[in-house]
């Protein structure tokens, strides 16, 4: 009888991890640039980047020239993998901590990114506000998110469903229900699953009273031409204010910080 190759969790996760990263590095976080219309400068400067995950964007910040670059994530074991894989490359100029930006104080970045992170967060004013803080004044914010929980596909697809908005039905209970753990239970809400649940409208007004101006803001960006079509047809409906928030798949800030 031959032997049997160990199936060992560890080795399972860590396959799992470096294959999330690579899908980061080379699609996800390309995407992300582009719909910002590129790359900004970030030579010689100093980036963080909230919500950072397993470090992609710490990567492809320095490769892209920057002095060095931060990321901060609340989950330790993406921070293990991100430390592990990025030391010998980079080493101190790749730094990652983890915990909530709210408490931190680390060191002022010219640039700040964040890639589909804010329809997670659950305290979203107090964590801007963070935020904008550890920018230096005259600093870019760079904060990009999708798709929003009341879009067609909003719940991540975490279920399968063909139906676009097909989880918001019952008051979300269309989705909780199917999200049952071994004894049977479901999540009273969504945001026990992380899902801050957040609408356009309290985006804009989560934005409020930060010193910050708005170099732009967008929604809906695509970069294949048919799909940005596509992309900009469905917001037709968010003339209708109540229509907003189930028409706007993502938003795209380019911020600076004023003071
Ligand atoms: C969908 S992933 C995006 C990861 C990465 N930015 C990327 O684009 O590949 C969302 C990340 O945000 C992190 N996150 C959620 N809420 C957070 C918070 N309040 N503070 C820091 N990180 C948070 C999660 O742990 C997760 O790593």
């Amino acid at each position: 009888m031959g032997t049997i190759a160990p199936t060992d969790q560890t080795g399972f996760d860590a396959e799992f991890n470096r294959r999330r990263y690579n899908h980061s590095v080379t699609q996800t976080l390309p995407q992300f640039w582009a719909r910002f219309g590129g790359l900004p400068d970030v030579a010689g400067k100093h980036v963080l980047d909230f919500g950072c995950a397993r470090g992609g964007m710490v990567h492809t910040m320095l490769e892209a020239g920057a002095k060095s670059a931060c990321g901060i994530d609340i989950n330790p074991d993406y921070i293990a993998f991100a430390k592990a894989k990025h030391a010998d490359q980079w080493g101190d100029k790749a730094q990652f901590v983890c915990g909530d930006i709210r408490e931190q104080s680390l060191e002022p970045a010219d640039i700040i990114t964040s890639c589909n992170v804010m329809e997670h967060v659950l305290d979203l004013r107090e964590t801007l506000a963070a935020l904008v803080n550890h920018a230096k004044p005259g600093g870019d914010l760079f904060i990009g998110f999708s798709p929003l929980w009341h879009s067609p596909f909003g719940h991540h697809r975490l279920i399968k469903t063909r139906r676009p908005w097909a989880h918001l039905a019952r008051g979300n209970r269309a989705f909780l229900d199917r999200l049952v753990d071994d004894e049977g239970n479901s999540p009273e809400t969504i945001q026990e699953l992380g899902f801050n649940g957040a609408t356009p409208a309290d985006f804009r007004s989560s934005l409020k009273g930060l010193p910050v101006e708005i170099v732009s803001a967008r929604r809906n960006v695509a970069t294949h031409p048919l799909k940005q079509i596509a992309m900009k047809a469905l917001l037709l409906p968010s003339a209708f204010s109540a229509l907003e928030k189930y028409v706007t798949i993502g938003i795209y800030w380019h911020l600076r910080r004023t003071k």
